[in-house]
């Protein structure tokens, strides 16, 4: 009675591993450290005093994948194992559609084989495209601009696909908007391998000193104050949604075995306004400077959480204060992330 977390040693696999094992259920971690550390496993394992087994495989290997799933008794999948840098795809499309795309489907493959069929997956708030209306709720038009989300979206229609083919797949669907933030005990948290292209690891790095300042992408858009406005959401919360979707998927009925809900606040936050929060939490001044705005970027994103609230009975709880608290808490216990 294991659960197979892919990607279990990434930001959010980690924490997601903390959650499930304090649920009470077995984890073990397919992982190929591609953008991750095994470090993140030791230090999940000092939080919930649980062994994590590890198996470095990749999930592009199905029959690595049909072992780990065989000797570990696996019941279900939590899948995150991916890449997700949106300029990255657009010069390397071929890797993120072997990675999203052809990794996806040999685990999806592995798990209908050995009649495994309950799957949650990573999705991203990415597969919308350009909100036409705010709140996003899930009903609007799927449009990535880019591969990586493009990845995401053609995953979502293979899971459909699947969950019609066969009543006995049970699958969940999450739409991620901007998971920030750490564990409260500042022993696992955001660790990127490069310069942060996301907006808060990087303001992080400043504020520890690690970056001496923070180019904000435009101060020109429709917003309050002219720079973009994102749904961010403390990653224990985003984990929590996991473990209820997870829970969700047992009283699913035949004919409705599928769903895909946002996972967000459903509050937005302007980068000059997460710049002064973080400035608060810290104690320290983010300096910055104002740049162009940043290619593929929208003005505005923020979910609507009804159906998430009605589907899987789960709504974030953390506010921007202590997402950036733990954060921080995070990045002064680990200025140079598992690395020291
Ligand atoms: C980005 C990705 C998205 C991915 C998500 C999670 C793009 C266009 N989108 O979302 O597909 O799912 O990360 O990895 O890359 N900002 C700055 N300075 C910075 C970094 C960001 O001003 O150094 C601004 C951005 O312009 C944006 C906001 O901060 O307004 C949030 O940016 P980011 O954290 O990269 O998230 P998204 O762009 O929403």
């Amino acid at each position: 009675m294991t659960i197979l977390i892919t990607g279990g040693a990434g930001y959010i696999g980690s924490h997601c591993c903390v959650t499930f094992l304090e649920a009470g259920h077995d984890v073990v971690v397919v992982d190929n450290l591609a953008n991750s550390s095994e470090e993140s496993l030791k230090r999940v394992e000092r939080i919930t005093g649980r062994t994590v087994p590890f198996e470095p495989v990749d999930i592009r290997d199905q029959q690595e994948l049909e072992r780990v799933l065989r000797q570990y008794e696996c019941t279900g999948a939590v899948h995150f194992a991916g890449a997700k840098i949106v300029g990255e795809s657009i010069t390397n499309p071929l890797s993120y559609y072997d990675n999203n795309v052809v990794g996806t489907q040999r685990l999806l493959s592995a798990m209908d084989k050995l009649e495994i069929r309950n799957v949650i997956f990573s999705s991203s708030a990415n597969v919308y495209g350009p909100p036409s209306m705010l709140p996003v709720t899930e009903s609007h038009p799927t449009g990535p601009l880019s591969p990586y989300g493009r990845t995401k979206a053609i995953v979502e229609t293979m899971l459909s696909d699947l969950a019609a083919s066969n009543p006995a797949w049970r699958i969940a669907m999450l739409r991620y908007f901007n998971p920030v933030g750490a564990h409260e005990s500042g022993l696992i948290g955001e660790d990127p391998q490069d310069v942060p292209t996301n907006l808060m690891p990087y303001i992080a790095q400043v504020a520890v000193g690690r970056r001496e300042q923070l180019t904000v992408y435009g101060n020109d858009y429709e917003t309050r104050d002219g720079t973009g406005v994102r749904d961010y959401i403390h990653v224990v919360d985003l984990v929590e949604g996991h473990l209820k979707a997870y829970e969700a998927l047992k009283a699913l009925p035949d004919d409705r075995n599928c769903f895909t809900v946002n996972l967000g606040t459903g509050t937005g936050y302007s980068v000059l306004e997460m710049v002064r929060a973080f400035e608060r939490a810290s104690n320290k001044e983010i300096p910055y400077t104002i740049a162009p705005r940043r290619d593929g970027d929208v003005a505005e994103c923020y979910a609507d959480t009804e159906l998430a609230a009605r589907t899987i009975d789960w709504r974030a709880k953390r506010d921007l204060t202590a997402m950036c608290h733990d954060t921080w808490n995070w990045i002064c216990k680990n200025p140079r992330g598992y690395g020291e």
